[in-house]
């Protein structure tokens, strides 16, 4: 008699996946816990997507219900890096086209204008000046609309925001000559929502939405909501412990089934066993159960089970 022909016990280890809801939204969770920027952005990456990332006034609002009640400051997905880029005050990240000054932009500060002529230069953001906003009709077009008196780039920001979309995006020479009239027309360099920083998402998006708590200057390289006001974002000492916010779905759960089957045939032979596996299947899908996937794990050799040694 072979030995095929006798039952022996295999061993064999099982692999569930169980899949999570594709995902739209960005899907904040707020963990009410106590861990540093980088304990906090590691929970994230295991469990969700990573530590959350704030794109647009939608996302601010969307994290404002996250928070809701609850009143300390909690961690986002923003940190300083070492490379300041231009980027646009709404949001959409990198300028692409721009019109500098020759020799322009020279360092003098994070925050830009537009000369009477059109050309743009680099300057510090405290000084009052007449500005631009921009606002998308419900048409989906853009508009220009210009403010006279003199204001902060951060207050004219503020104003933009609050009246209509953001202060003014320039895409092109059309934009460029329409904004560069109104200065011309007023003889005052204009902001613009062109501005500098080196704050980077911790998920490599490279948007440039900004909410930081004005007037604030807090040292730290890593960004927390500040609920108690308004929400905004205040820089803090990234090995400060405190709550934070994931975004993203669950990831896929894993689970390990040992099993000891009792065969008569070698269970070693990957036709077999897929056969086996294959039946598995049949059985869940039976009793609905579709979002989970099986798979044997296999060892160095691709054999799913191992003929259990009877210690005797
Ligand atoms: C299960 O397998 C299918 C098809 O191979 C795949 O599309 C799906 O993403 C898998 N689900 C998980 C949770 O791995
Ligand atoms: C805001 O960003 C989210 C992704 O973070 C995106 O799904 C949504 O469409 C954006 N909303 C607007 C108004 O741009
Ligand atoms: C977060 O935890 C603290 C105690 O650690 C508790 O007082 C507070 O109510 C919790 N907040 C939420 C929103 O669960
Ligand atoms: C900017 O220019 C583009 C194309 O040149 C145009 O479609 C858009 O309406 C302009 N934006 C504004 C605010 O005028």
């Amino acid at each position: 008699m072979s030995w095929l022909q006798r039952v022996i016990p295999f061993v064999g280890m099982l692999l569930l996946l169980q899949r999570t809801p594709a995902l739209t939204s960005q899907q904040f969770h707020l963990i009410n816990g106590s861990l540093t920027w980088s304990e906090a952005q590691s929970f994230c990456r295991l469990k969700y997507t990573d530590l959350a990332t704030v794109n647009n006034v939608s996302d601010r609002n969307e994290l404002a219900n996250t928070l809701g009640s609850h009143v300390t400051n909690s961690w986002i997905g923003l940190r300083k890096g070492n490379t300041p880029r231009w980027m646009w005050s709404d949001g959409r990240g990198t300028a692409q086209y721009t019109r500098w000054y020759p020799y322009e932009p020279s360092g003098d500060g994070p925050c830009v204008e537009v000369f009477v002529g059109g050309t743009w230069n680099d300057v510090v953001c405290g000084h009052g000046k007449v500005f631009a906003c921009y606002e998308t009709q419900p048409d989906g077009t853009d508009s220009y609309v210009f403010y006279s008196p003199r204001l902060t780039w951060e207050d004219s920001q503020e104003q933009c925001r609050a009246k209509h979309t953001d202060l003014a995006y320039i895409s092109s020479d059309l934009n460029n000559s329409a904004v560069a009239n109104q200065a011309n027309a007023w003889k005052n360099n204009m902001w613009i929502g062109l501005f500098s920083d080196a704050w980077m998402w911790s998920d490599g998006g490279e948007t440039s939405f900004r909410y930081w708590l004005r007037g604030s200057s807090s040292p730290g390289d890593c960004a927390s909501v500040a609920v108690t006001q308004q929400g905004r974002w205040v820089a803090a000492d990234c090995n400060k412990k405190s709550a934070f916010v994931c975004h993203g779905g669950l990831k896929a759960k894993k689970m390990f089934m040992r099993m000891t089957v009792r065969s008569d045939v070698d269970l070693t032979d990957s036709t077999i066993s897929d056969a086996l596996l294959e039946k598995l299947e049949m059985v869940l899908s039976q009793q609905s159960i579709t979002d989970i996937n099986v798979s044997w794990r296999r060892d160095s050799n691709g054999d799913a089970f191992r003929r259990q040694l009877k210690i005797a």
